[in-house]
């Protein structure tokens, strides 16, 4: 009789941890399916070409620059229409500013002349669940649309060289091309 509720007692735990177990496995799925869904809608974003303004008003692709973090050998930068306001009338972003949110800043990276091979995203939604302290949520996607650093990291990797002085609100095309 004592064994079998000590069995019983075995038996109601071992339950008890199934259900826990899963109910985690549930929760870090739900975690995976919320970062798919933000690397394609920055991916979506990226890719409608139109309302965008390019850096310096020039869509010539630049050589990299000696700080890049990036292992493309070429670039160009584009501004969505609520960015674009804060470049002045040469393409340049404005000393001091602060991005609005929506604001939407994609750099493309070329393998060689022709072959854009990457997007660098910075997009400014405050309340994105994957936003950084300052508002920014950082995507790294390839041309193809497979992701390569999931915006779910927060720009971990991204956000210490991004912080270097003389960044504007993160960026650094300014700094490197004046
Ligand atoms: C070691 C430094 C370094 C790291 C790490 C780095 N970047 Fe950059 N990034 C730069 C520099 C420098 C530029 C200016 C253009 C260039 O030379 O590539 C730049 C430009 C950009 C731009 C264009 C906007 C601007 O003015 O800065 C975006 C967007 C961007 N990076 C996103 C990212 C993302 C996303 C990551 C992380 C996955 C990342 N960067 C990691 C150095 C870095």
């Amino acid at each position: 009789m004592l064994q079998s509720v000590t069995l019983r007692k075995i038996e109601i735990k071992l339950f008890s941890i199934l259900v826990i177990s899963f109910f985690i496995s549930l929760s870090s799925c739900e975690k995976d399916k919320a970062a798919i869904e933000i690397d394609k809608q920055l991916f979506d974003l990226t890719k409608s070409p139109s309302g965008f303004v390019w850096f310096k008003n020039s869509d010539e692709l630049l050589a990299k620059s000696t700080g890049s973090g990036h292992p493309q050998d070429f670039l160009r930068t584009r501004y969505n229409s609520i960015a674009a306001t804060q470049l002045d009338t040469n393409g340049k972003i404005i000393e001091g500013t602060s991005f609005p949110e929506g604001s939407l800043i994609v750099k493309e990276l070329f393998e060689d002349a022709s072959t854009l091979d990457r997007y660098a995203i910075l997009y400014k939604d405050s309340d994105n669940e994957f936003a950084d302290a300052n508002g920014w949520v950082w995507g790294y996607i390839n041309a193809n649309g497979s992701v390569a650093v999931s915006a779910d990291t927060k720009g971990s990797s991204c956000i210490s060289c991004h912080s270097q002085t003389n960044n504007i609100d993160y960026m650094l095309m300014n700094k490197y091309y004046p």
